[in-house]
Order: structure tokens, then C-alpha cells, then sequence
């Protein structure tokens, strides 16, 4: 089998983790249960350009006992869990091409390695594989049937391409689904970011001022996990609703030139380029703390903190690189501005992961089961699958919800009743 992983002495303790994971992820368990039996997704190739974590593996497990012949390569060079991928190949016969810190050409040649993999139906979290798929592999799109999204980012970017006209087969922006972004990037992105911020520097959050840039969706399940914590929380935002919202939920709200004075830490969560500049480096206190958690390492503008600094000390801790400004001023970025969650942590605890792979896996069966009938656009994950998700998650935490009696389904459905 062709692979590229770090070690595969690694195998037995990534296959600890991924069992590890499975106790947690009891929806996704119970899916592939059901596609051992169906086989919805025999015989089809599936590339899947994702973090390479024990929740991953087993996603790639579920699509495999559905039939599927699965190959994986990452979709940050930081966050390949190297035992997973190790103990994926081993004892899983899933090919993975990813090694953790592998360099931006290494990077693309597994992505490439997945193109050549042939799939047909594709999944990616940040649209890197997908956009190989229409640049410098267009030759190999037309076996796809449709390709699954997990990230805002990528929905932004597919959603860019769909309205340039460009996009070369159906996608599904898998992120929007509310199974996957209410919890995922809310609880999973706002523990595992303060996980992996406190793994980096040992902080004590309490008392710290914490600069949370952008309340979205991760922005609002961070801020909401420091302040829980005891942090004072700051928010940064451009859009005014949210910028409200921040407010009415009790944070202080500034523009970053004015919080650059006040924080201890900064953590962006926006999608956005260059949302922490040199005049906020510049504004900033000795010994500030900055990190990014929204998917690319392209939110803190890193060259022009080196441009501003003398000197850069690396991994003055494991995850931090202390950078020197002219005036003796000292700056520590964390995980070399790319997700801190990922890199510096485990990312979303498996809980969460389960809910946004068990939408995944069920929209894989769903495109298969549909294929040739979707148009080429961005498409929203059918209700249907969501409230499956919902309800299965429900059930697997033994909790009941009431049922509409027939006398509310036709109340809500007429609009005789009144004052
Ligand atoms: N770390 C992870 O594991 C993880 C998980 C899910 C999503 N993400 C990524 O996190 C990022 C945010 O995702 P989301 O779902 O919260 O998106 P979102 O669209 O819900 O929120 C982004 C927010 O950032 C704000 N923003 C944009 N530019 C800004 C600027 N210059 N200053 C301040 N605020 C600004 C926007 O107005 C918006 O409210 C994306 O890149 C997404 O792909 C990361």
C-alpha cells in the first residue's frame, strides 16, 4: 500500500486514541454498524483532505465499512497526529500521506498523492484538495460526484468559486449544516482552543485580559469558555450585529487598536487576513501572548512581526517562538500563528467530532445515492440528515424530547387562531 507517515512504531498508541475516540463518537459507531451491513459506498474511491486525528480515523473506518476505498492526507501541516496515521495504515488499511511539520511542497504532494487516489466522491476541511481539484489537477475532476466541506473557511472559498462561475461539480457545505456548526465550532472550537492555549503556555486564565478577535461562531464558543475560566474578554469585530450581540452577552467591545493595549492574550477566530497588524504588535504589552484558531495561518500577519523584530528565539517552549522587537519588547506566538487547537492540542473533543462526522458519512451515502442528480453549486446538508444527527446523539445521551400532539401540528400549520 502506497503511504507517507512519520513512524510506524507509532501504530500501537495511535490505535489506543482512535479507540480512545470511538467510546465517544457512539452516532458515528452506530452509522457504521448500519454500512457494514448496507454497503452504501461499495466500491467508491473517497479522498479526504482533513485533520489527521483519532476522530478522523474514525470517520475514515465508517466510510471504509460502507465500501468505500478511503485515502487521507492533511489539511494543515500541523495537526497530523503522527500515531494516528501510523496505526490508520497499520491496522486500519487506510492509506495516509501526512507527517506532522511536513513542509508546504510535502504538503501538496500528498494532497496530490490523494488526487491520484482517483476519487469520486471527496471531503476537506479548508478546500485544499478541492481547489487542487480545480488548478493544477482540473484533469482529474470529472470523476466526481460531489465533495463534502467542513469549514467556513472552505464554504468561503467554494461559495467564491461557485459565484465565479468556476466550480466543476457539487459540493456540500457540510460546515453550514446545524449539527455541525452550532456545536462543533462553538464547544468544540471554545474548549480545544483554551486547551491548546493552556498546554502551549501553562497561562492562568483567570484575571488574564483575553482579546478574542471576530464573535462568530468560534469567536463566541471561545470567548464564552474564557470567561467561564475567569478571563476578562475582550471582542474585536467588524460586523456591527455580532459586534451587539458581543456586547448584550456581556463582553467589553473595542476596535483591536484600542484592545492591543489592554490584553494579556489575542486569539483570532475570523477567517479574515491580517487581522492583528504591526500597529497592534507595535501597541501591545511586554510578554503579550498571540494565537490564531481560524484555519489559516494567515489572521496574524507573522511577516511583519518578524520584520518588526531583532531577534526571533524558536520554541523558547514547546509551541511558542518569542519574538524581539527593537525596543526589547517581547511577543510570544503560539503554534506559529497556524490553529492553535490543532497544533498545540488534541482539536474538538470526539463528542463533537462524532455529530460533524456522522453529518458527513450520511452525506456521503446521500450523494451516492443521488449521484448525476445534483446540480454543480454549493448545497446545504438536507434537514432530513441533521435531524437524524440530532436525534441519534439525543438518544445515545438518553435524553427525550416531547413530540408535536396532532392538535400543534395542525395549530402551527393554520392561521384561523388569533386574539
Ligand atoms: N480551530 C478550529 O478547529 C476551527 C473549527 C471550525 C472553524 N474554524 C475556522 O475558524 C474561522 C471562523 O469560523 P466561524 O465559523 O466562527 O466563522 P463566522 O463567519 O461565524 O465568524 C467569523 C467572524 O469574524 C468576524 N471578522 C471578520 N473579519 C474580522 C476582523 N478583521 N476583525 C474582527 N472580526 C472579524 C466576522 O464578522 C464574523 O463575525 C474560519 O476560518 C473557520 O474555518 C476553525
Amino acid at each position: 500500500m502506497k503511504c507517507d507517515v512519520a513512524k510506524f512504531s507509532l501504530a500501537p498508541k495511535g490505535k489506543k486514541r482512535i479507540l480512545w475516540a470511538d467510546n465517544d463518537m457512539p452516532v458515528l459507531a452506530s452509522i457504521r454498524r448500519r454500512f457494514a451491513k448496507d454497503k452504501p459506498l461499495k466500491g467508491k474511491n473517497v479522498s479526504a483532505c482533513l485533520h489527521i486525528t483519532a476522530e478522523t480515523a474514525n470517520l475514515a473506518r465508517t466510510l471504509k465499512a460502507g465500501g468505500a476505498n478511503v485515502a487521507l492526507c492533511a489539511s494543515n501541516p500541523l495537526s497530523t497526529q503522527d500515531d494516528v496515521a501510523a496505526s490508520l495504515v497499520k491496522d486500519f488499511q487506510v492509506p495516509v500521506f501526512a507527517v506532522c511539520g511536513e513542509n508546504r511542497s510535502t504538503y501538496y504532494k500528498h494532497i496530490y498523492a490523494a488526487i491520484d487516489h482517483k476519487p469520486v466522491i471527496t471531503f476537506d476541511d479548508g478546500a485544499d484538495l478541492v481547489n487542487a481539484l480545480h488548478t493544477s489537477r482540473k484533469k482529474d475532476s470529472f470523476r466526481i460526484i460531489a465533495s463534502m466541506e467542513e469549514t467556513t473557511t472552505g464554504v468561503i472559498r467554494l461559495r467564491a468559486l461557485a459565484s465565479a462561475g468556476k466550480l466543476r461539480f457539487p459540493v456540500i457545505a457540510v460546515n453550514d449544516a446545524a449539527s455541525k456548526h452550532l456545536f462543533d465550532n462553538r464547544y468544540g472550537t471554545g474548549q480545544s482552543t483554551v486547551d491548546g492555549i493552556i498546554r502551549a503556555t501553562d497561562l492562568l486564565i483567570a484575571g488574564a485580559k483575553v482579546v478574542v478577535a471576530g464573535y462568530g461562531w468560534c469567536g463566541r464558543g471561545f470567548a464564552m469558555r474564557a470567561r467561564g475560566m475567569g478571563a476578562i474578554v475582550i471582542v474585536t469585530e467588524v460586523d456591527s450585529v455580532k459586534a451587539i450581540e458581543a456586547v448584550m452577552d456581556g463582553f467589553e467591545v473595542m476596535p483591536m487598536a484600542q484592545a492591543a493595549r489592554a490584553g494579556n492574550l489575542f486569539v483570532t477566530l475570523t477567517g479574515n487576513k491580517n487581522v492583528i497588524r504591526s500597529e497592534h504588535f507595535r501597541a501591545m504589552k511586554d510578554g503579550a501572548i498571540v494565537a490564531n484558531s481560524g484555519h489559516f495561518n494567515v489572521e496574524i500577519d507573522i511577516p511583519a512581526l518578524k520584520k518588526m523584530s531583532k531577534k526571533v528565539n524558536r520554541s523558547v517552549r514547546n509551541h511558542v517562538d518569542e519574538y524581539v522587537l527593537k525596543n526589547n519588547k517581547r511577543i510570544f506566538l503560539l503554534a506559529q500563528g497556524r490553529l492553535v487547537n490543532l497544533a498545540a492540542a488534541e482539536g474538538h473533543p470526539a463528542s463533537v467530532m462524532d455529530m460533524s462526522f456522522a453529518t458527513q458519512a450520511l452525506e456521503a451515502e446521500y450523494v451516492v445515492k443521488n449521484e448525476g442528480k445534483l446540480a454543480v453549486a454549493v448545497h446545504s446538508v438536507p434537514i432530513e440528515i441533521e435531524q437524524k444527527v440530532c436525534r441519534l446523539k439525543l438518544r445515545s445521551m438518553s435524553i427525550g424530547i416531547d413530540r408535536l400532539t396532532d392538535e400543534q401540528v395542525e395549530y402551527l400549520a393554520s392561521s384561523g387562531e388569533g386574539t
